[in-house]
């Protein structure tokens, strides 16, 4: 009997077949490449790196890229959108497309502390100073100002702390100087919570590892701008820096984005009441939450904002230790320990004010509370069981 000949390699790699066109789906196709083929040398010698009309290597862009940066554009509100591996890469490349040796950034001094870190030594080493500003303050930006301030950072509200800054003076002192580019970090307000380009943003950055991606399982950055020439110089950056993304976590952030505003509001619904719940317990003496009356700034969110993440942090008495705090967390059932926010996972995180330079309320510990999507009376009995551990048998 004749043995079988096996196929070459070649037979199933430059197979003749094509399947039908005209294919429809609810969700887009995951196109995966490093190599994109050309149809012709013609057309190989003819690529366009600039517009969003062909495609040249997956690094710089392919159908699936392109209909997540054009969703996140929409719910920006901006014309041009760039993805990046993570949502501190979308700093990172802001300022290294904006900034060279000699200028000077300013940062918030309430800002995610790692786009402060990448300043005190990334940008340090590349001969670019930076100055902390104190966001509750326009006079302090305006004095933080100086010949060689290229590029001005906003991030409402802190991440940690609360405080929702008066985003209108941050931009009027801003700009009382020319050239200055602001930049403004849209991870909390996800393009829904207040329109960063209406107040007068040059650029939004957002993680897409919070809301928009809401898996708690993938990290993605975004830079988005309405101004042609402004995106082309961060484009550029992009492009040599070689800061692609994966098309399974850009297909996952594209399935995540229909309910993204469903998932807002339930998640600012429960936020706002489980702090308003923590404002009757008498172990706290602050709620640090925008969307309630008392908390530091919330007459500018209250101004700007229609709503709100469901992010807050309680700062507690002085007379609980941090041990004693640290007890009550781990006494928590259904909230996680772990960092980031706007999962399906509620989250507490303890974090030392002491050194983050802030104006916080006095009190002992500060916890923060991401609030995912469980049903909220749970989450109500989890923070009160969990309480007892805080004045319990391992307490003196
Ligand atoms: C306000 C803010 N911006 C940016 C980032 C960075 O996002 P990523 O974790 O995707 O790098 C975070 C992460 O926690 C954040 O809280």
């Amino acid at each position: 009997m004749a043995k079988k000949k096996p196929p070459t390699s070649t037979s199933l790699i430059a197979h003749p077949y094509l399947p039908p066109a005209g294919f429809g789906s609810v969700q887009p196709a995951v196109h995966k490449a490093s190599t994109v083929l050309f149809a012709n040398t013609a057309a190989l010698r003819a690529r366009t790196w600039k517009e969003k009309t062909g495609y040249t290597y997956g690094l710089h862009g392919t159908p699936t890229t392109f209909i997540l940066e054009e969703r996140i554009a929409t719910l920006e509100g901006g014309l041009q959108t760039l993805l990046t591996p993570s949502g501190l890469s979308a700093i990172t490349l802001v300022d290294a497309a904006l900034l060279k040796s000699g200028d000077e950034v300013l940062i918030p001094d309430n800002a995610y502390g790692p786009a402060k870190e990448l300043a005190r030594h990334e940008l340090a080493r590349w001969g670019i100073a930076h100055r902390l500003y104190d966001p509750m303050d326009a006079a302090s930006l305006a004095a933080a100002l100086s010949p060689a301030t290229r590029l001005v950072w906003l991030e409402p509200p802190g991440s940690v702390t609360m405080e929702f800054p008066d985003v209108p003076a941050l931009l009027r002192a801003a700009r009382s100087r020319p050239g200055i580019v602001v930049a403004l970090d849209n991870t909390w307000g996800a393009g829904l919570a207040f329109d960063a380009f209406a107040l007068g943003a040059d650029v939004s950055i957002q993680a897409l590892t919070k809301y928009p991606s809401g898996g708690a399982d993938l990290l993605m950055g975004a830079v988005t701008t309405r101004d042609e020439a402004l995106h082309q110089r961060i484009k550029a950056t992009h492009m040599r820096m070689g800061w692609g993304v994966g098309a399974n976590d850009v297909e996952a952030v594209l399935r995540s984005l229909p309910s993204l505003m469903l998932r807002y509001a339930a998640q600012d619904r429960a936020g706002r009441e489980l702090a308003a719940w923590w404002t009757k317990r008498p172990e706290v003496v602050a709620v640090l939450h925008p969307a309630l009356e008392g908390s530091p700034g919330h007459a500018h969110w209250a101004t700007l904002c229609s709503q709100a993440a469901g992010l807050f942090s309680v700062v507690f008495d002085e007379r609980f230790s941090s041990a004693q705090v640290d007890a009550f967390i781990d006494a928590l059932k259904l909230f996680r320990i772990g960092y980031s926010w706007a999962g399906p996972t509620s989250l507490a995180v303890p974090y030392d004010v002491s050194a983050m330079r802030r104006k916080v309320p006095r009190g002992g510990a500060l916890v923060r509370f991401s609030i995912g999507l469980e049903a909220l009376e749970d989450l109500i009995a989890d923070c009160e069981q969990a309480l007892a551990a805080l004045t319990g048998p391992s307490s003196s």
